[in-house]
């Protein structure tokens, strides 16, 4: 039974999805097509990701998936229709540009929309239904699964996945208009060791990259994170400087720790000696975490290299907290 409802909202993901498809490339659909022409997508792109396009009319989806012959109840499941008593059913999607997101098995499980220009909201996307856990898929992870890079890139938006894998980075994915889950990071670990991040380079993606970095570490991926200043996103980067430039970020790419030190030396002030001994005092408790003395030292280096402190004084602070913790 819940298999059999499982299988059928697969089904209207799938219906749906040609549908959108469909809209995109017939002469209703010149707006989107358009809009994604803008955004300098080509037509194979298109193709790969299923783009598509839901038209001006609030109830054309509904009454042809009703029209193929699912009931109003299980339309109401999908997340692509809700059903009103009076005015009868309605599409959620309506005048968007259409981002199917695909399991790792390549199933259509939900979509993302997006209004051509400006808008609230800018990205609306399915409710989590029994077919669509946000937190247990990632957008992409489909084609840069089979890719077998050794690394995968982890960005923020469809989009970014999108002129990722056009300019030939097709090891890109991202979350689902969420942060970062440990459902995600097992999902990650399953398919590399390393995850190079490359989210938006304004506050909220610092924050974001922050907040995933001891996630990933939790289930040993090791963790880079790819400076896109000055630039916003991958696909802002990528449009201004081309591919070349980006793979030079890749290789130039920080290690996380030492991103998240100079993160946190943000909130001090150098010049002022007390705001200097918390910096190193937090520094020294963060190395704390680093429990091989190889890899302790290392860490100890460069950190006293890069925020002008003696290699012996940093570590002395570090050794200190470690007897007065113990
Ligand atoms: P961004 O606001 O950074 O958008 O959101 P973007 O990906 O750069 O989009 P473009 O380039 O303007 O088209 C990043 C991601 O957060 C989710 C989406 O998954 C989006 O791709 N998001 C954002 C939402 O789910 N809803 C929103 O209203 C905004
Ligand atoms: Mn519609
Ligand atoms: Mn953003
Ligand atoms: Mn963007
Ligand atoms: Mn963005």
């Amino acid at each position: 039974r819940e298999a059999d409802k499982r299988t059928k909202l697969l089904e209207i993901n799938k219906e749906a999805a040609k549908y959108f498809y469909k809209l995109l490339r017939s002469p209703r659909g010149e707006k989107a097509y358009a809009y994604f022409r803008k955004r300098e997508l080509s037509d194979e792109t298109m193709r790969k990701f299923g783009l598509g396009y839901s038209d001006q009319y609030s109830d054309d989806l509904y009454r042809y998936l009703r029209h193929v012959g699912y009931d109003d109840a299980l339309l109401k499941e999908s997340g692509l229709v809700s059903i009103d008593e009076v005015r009868g059913g309605h599409d959620k999607f309506w005048n968007r540009a259409m981002f199917p997101i695909m399991d790792v098995h390549n199933r259509v499980i939900g979509f993302g929309g997006r209004v051509m220009g400006e808008g609230e909201p800018k990205y609306l996307n399915s409710p989590e239904t029994k077919i669509f856990d946000k937190s247990r898929n990632l957008y992409g992870l489909n084609i840069a699964r089979t890719t077998r890079k050794p690394q995968l890139l982890l960005c923020e938006g469809y989009m970014d996945v999108i002129a990722l894998h056009q300019a030939g980075f097709d090891n890109a994915v991202a979350s689902l208009g969420t942060s970062l889950t440990s459902g995600h990071a097992s999902l990650l670990k399953r398919y590399t060791k390393e995850v190079y991040l490359t989210y938006d380079s304004d506050g909220a993606g610092v924050k974001a990259a922050l907040r995933a970095i001891p996630i990933l570490k939790e289930v040993g991926i090791i963790t880079k994170v790819i400076n896109m200043q000055p630039y916003k996103d991958p696909d802002e980067f990528i449009k201004a400087l081309g591919a070349e430039e980006y793979q030079k970020r890749i290789d130039q790419a920080e290690n996380s720790f030492l991103f998240e030190i100079r993160m946190l030396e943000q909130n001090y002030d150098m010049n002022d000696p007390e705001s200097k001994t918390a910096f190193y005092n937090e520094t020294a408790r963060r190395l704390l975490a680093f429990p091989e003395e190889l890899e302790r030292n290392n860490y100890i280096q460069a950190v006293a290299d890069k925020y002008r402190i003696g290699f012996e004084d940093l570590r002395k602070l570090v050794n200190n907290l470690a007897m007065a913790g113990s």
